[in-house]
C-alpha cells in the first residue's frame, strides 16, 4: 500500500468537505456533527474531525478517515477510494514497485478502457440517429422511457460488418486492437469484423462509471438472443454486477440489493423506483459479486422465476448469499412472466403484492428442502451449508434455525453431524467483521470493559505511550484484541497508528480519540490516571511474581529441599510485608 500517498490524500483533503458532499453538516461545540449515512437515522449522530482527519458514529460505530469514508459511502474498494481521492487532490501515487510490467499493463488496461469509451459513444450516437429509428421505436414498444435510455447509456450497433471498425480506425486503433478489447472479432480465415451488429446496446459499467464490457440484444430474430462482451483484461464475467453503480448510493441508505436476471429487469427496476436494483448478468451468481453486495448491504431481495428451474437457482443464490452472513429474501415471479413484464403490465404494485409474499432466503431453502428433498439429501444439504460457513458465530446462528425448520433436535443432529469441520474461530477473540466494511462493536465482558478503559489512555495521551511500555503497560491487558492495540500503538510513530489498524479497531480508537474532545483531562487528573496504571501494572506484576513464588515453593517442597523451600518462603512473607507498607 502507498502509505506516503495516503498520508498526501489525507493531509490535502479536508474530511469534512467530503462528508459534507453527502450529508449535511452543521458545527456542535468545535466539531461538525451530522447524520449518519450509514445507518437508519436522522439524529444527528455523526461526528466528523477535521483536525484529526476521521469520522465517527455514535450510533453504528461506522468510522474511519476520509478514504474509508468515501469509499463506504461510494461502494468502492480502499484502492479505487484512494485513487479517486488522489485525482481529485492532484496527488500522483505511486504504483506497485518492483514490477517491470506494470505500467505497461495500466497502459494495455487504459487503452481498452479508451476504446469502449469510443465504442460507447458511437453505439449511444447511432441510437440517436436514422439509423436507430428501429431500435428507438422497440424500445418505445417496451415502455422504456427516455429518462432511462440515458440512465444506462442504451446505444445501437447497425447491421453493418464494418461500422465500429472503421470508426476506431477513425481514432487512431487498429483492428487488432479492437479484437484484443472485445469489440471486433476474427473469423478462421482471420478477417476482423463488428461483433455486435443490429443489436441493442447495454453498456456495462464498473463502480466508477467506466464502460468496461457491453451486452448487445437481438432487436430482430437472430442468435443468440443476447450476446456479451468476452472477458478482457478489464472485464471478468461474474465479478460484475449489471447497474450496480447506478445503484450503490440507493442501496447504501436502504442496505438493500434487489437481484434479477436480466438487463431489461434491471432497467424496469429503476424506472419503477426500485433503485437500488442490478443485474447477475447471464450467468449464475458468484461468491465475488456477493462480496461485492454484501460491502454495503444487510439484505438481498433475490427475484427468480417461479417455475422449477428458478426455484432451483433461488436455492443456490440465497445458500451463497446466507453464507456470507448477509439476509436474503426470495421473490418469485408468477408463471410466464419476469419483472420486467410484470412491472410494465401491473407496475410497482404488482411487484409489491410479490415482495409482501417474498419467504426469508433460509425458510425458502428449509420449505424448498422439505418440499423437494429426499432426508439424506436434507441432511448432506444442512451440513454442507454449516460447514461451508467460515464464522462460528454465524454457525451458532443458522444452527439452531435450520435443525428447527427442518424438524430435526439439534442433539441427534450435532451428533450425526460430528464429522462436520470444527468452528475454525475458537479462539476468545473478537470476531471479525463478516464484511469488511461494517465494523462491529468491541465485545462486551469483564476483561473487555477492563481493557477498553486501560487503553483509552494511551489512545488519548499517545504521549505516554513510551513510558507505559517501559513500564510493561501489557501485563494489565486480558484480551487478545487490546493486547493487538497496544502492540500497534508501542511500535508506530504517532499519527501512522490508524493506517494499521482493522476496521473493528479503528472504531475503537476513534471513538476515544472522539471522546477526548468532550473531556481533556486537567494536568492533576492526568496525574491520578497516570498513577493509577503505574500502580495497576505493578500490583499484576506482584500478582505474577507471587504467582512464580508459590510454584517454586511447591516444586521445592516436592523435591525435598525443604531448606530452598524456608527460604523462598521466608522471601514470600517479607515482599507481602513490603508491600502492605506500600
Ligand atoms: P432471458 O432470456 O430471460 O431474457 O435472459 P430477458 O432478460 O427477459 O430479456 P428480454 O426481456 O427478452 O429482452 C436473462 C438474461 O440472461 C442473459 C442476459 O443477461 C439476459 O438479460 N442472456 C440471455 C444471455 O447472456 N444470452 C442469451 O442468449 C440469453
Ligand atoms: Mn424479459
Amino acid at each position: 500500500m502507498d502509505r506516503s500517498g495516503i498520508e498526501a490524500v489525507k493531509a490535502r483533503i479536508n474530511i469534512s468537505d467530503v462528508v459534507r458532499r453527502y450529508v449535511d453538516l452543521k458545527p456542535v461545540s468545535g466539531r461538525w456533527m451530522g447524520a449518519c449515512p450509514f445507518h437508519q437515522e436522522t439524529k444527528p449522530s455523526m461526528s466528523v474531525n477535521d483536525e484529526e482527519g476521521f469520522f465517527y458514529c455514535f450510533g453504528c460505530q461506522a468510522s474511519g478517515d476520509v478514504i474509508d469514508f468515501y469509499g463506504r459511502i461510494n461502494g468502492l474498494e480502499f484502492r479505487e477510494a484512494l485513487e479517486q481521492l488522489a485525482a481529485e487532490a492532484g496527488i500522483e501515487l505511486e504504483h506497485v514497485p518492483h514490477d517491470p510490467h506494470a505500467a505497461e499493463r495500466k497502459a494495455r488496461k487504459q487503452l481498452l478502457i479508451d476504446m469502449h469509451n469510443e465504442a460507447n459513444s458511437w453505439f449511444q450516437r447511432n441510437l440517436s440517429v436514422a439509423a436507430g429509428d428501429h431500435c428507438r421505436k422497440y424500445l418505445a414498444d417496451r415502455g422504456m422511457t427516455r429518462e432511462m435510455i440515458g440512465k444506462f447509456g442504451l446505444g445501437y450497433s447497425p447491421e453493418d460488418w464494418h461500422g465500429l471498425d472503421n470508426f476506431l480506425k477513425t481514432r487512431g486503433r487498429t483492428p487488432e486492437q479492437g479484437v484484443e478489447a472485445g469489440l471486433l472479432s476474427r473469423n478462421a480465415k482471420g478477417d476482423i469484423y463488428d461483433r455486435f451488429r443490429g443489436r441493442l446496446i447495454f453498456p456495462i459499467q464498473n463502480l466508477s462509471g467506466r464502460v468496461i464490457a457491453f451486452g448487445g440484444r437481438v432487436i430482430t430474430d437472430g442468435e443468440p438472443k443476447y450476446l456479451n462482451s468476452s472477458d478482457t483484461p478489464i472485464y471478468k464475467k461474474g465479478e460484475h454486477l449489471y447497474g450496480l453503480n447506478l445503484a450503490r448510493s440507493t442501496m447504501t441508505r436502504t442496505k438493500r440489493a434487489i437481484l434479477t436476471e436480466g438487463y431489461m429487469d434491471v432497467i424496469s427496476l429503476h424506472q419503477f423506483g426500485y433503485t437500488d436494483s442490478c443485474g447477475v448478468l447471464g450467468t449464475a451468481l458468484t461468491p465475488d459479486q456477493v462480496k461485492r453486495l454484501a460491502g454495503f448491504v444487510s439484505r438481498v431481495d433475490l427475484i427468480f422465476d417461479g417455475d422449477g428451474a428458478g426455484r432451483k437457482a433461488a436455492m443456490k443464490s440465497a445458500r451463497m448469499i446466507l453464507l456470507q452472513g448477509v439476509a436474503c429474501r426470495v421473490v418469485l415471479m408468477p408463471e410466464g412472466e419476469d419483472v420486467d413484464s410484470l412491472l410494465q403490465s401491473q407496475g410497482a404494485e404488482g411487484l409489491d403484492a410479490c415482495m409482501n409474499e417474498a419467504p426469508d432466503g433460509l425458510v425458502f431453502c428449509m420449505n424448498t428442502l422439505n418440499a423437494d428433498y429426499a432426508p439424506r439429501d436434507i441432511m448432506a444439504w444442512a451440513k454442507s451449508f454449516l460447514s461451508d460457513l467460515s464464522d462460528a458465530s454465524l454457525r451458532a446462528y443458522y444452527l439452531p434455525r435450520l435443525v428447527n425448520g427442518l424438524g430435526l433436535s439439534e442433539a441427534d443432529f450435532r451428533r450425526e453431524a460430528g464429522a462436520m469441520a470444527p468452528p475454525r474461530n475458537t479462539q476468545q477473540q473478537p470476531q471479525q467483521a463478516q464484511t469488511p466494511s461494517r465494523p462491529q462493536k468491541v465485545p462486551v465482558g469483564k476483561d473487555d470493559k477492563d481493557d477498553r478503559y486501560f487503553l483509552r489512555f494511551p489512545i488519548q495521551y499517545p504521549d505516554y505511550v513510551p513510558a507505559l511500555a517501559e513500564r510493561g503497560f501489557e501485563r494489565i491487558l486480558r484480551t487478545d484484541w487490546a493486547k493487538a492495540i497496544w502492540e500497534k500503538l508501542a511500535n508506530t510513530q504517532p499519527g501512522q497508528i490508524t493506517s494499521l489498524l482493522n476496521d473493528q479497531e479503528k472504531s475503537f480508537y476513534y471513538r476515544c480519540r472522539e471522546e477526548l474532545r468532550a473531556n481533556v483531562l486537567s494536568g492533576r487528573e492526568l496525574l491520578r490516571e497516570w498513577n493509577y496504571l503505574c500502580n495497576k501494572i505493578s500490583s499484576e506484576q506482584r500478582i505474577k511474581d507471587e504467582k512464580q513464588l508459590t510454584e517454586a515453593i511447591r516444586q521445592a517442597q516436592q523435591s525435598g529441599d525443604t531448606k530452598r523451600a524456608l527460604e523462598l518462603l521466608a522471601l514470600k512473607e517479607s515482599r507481602r510485608r513490603d508491600d502492605e507498607q506500600y
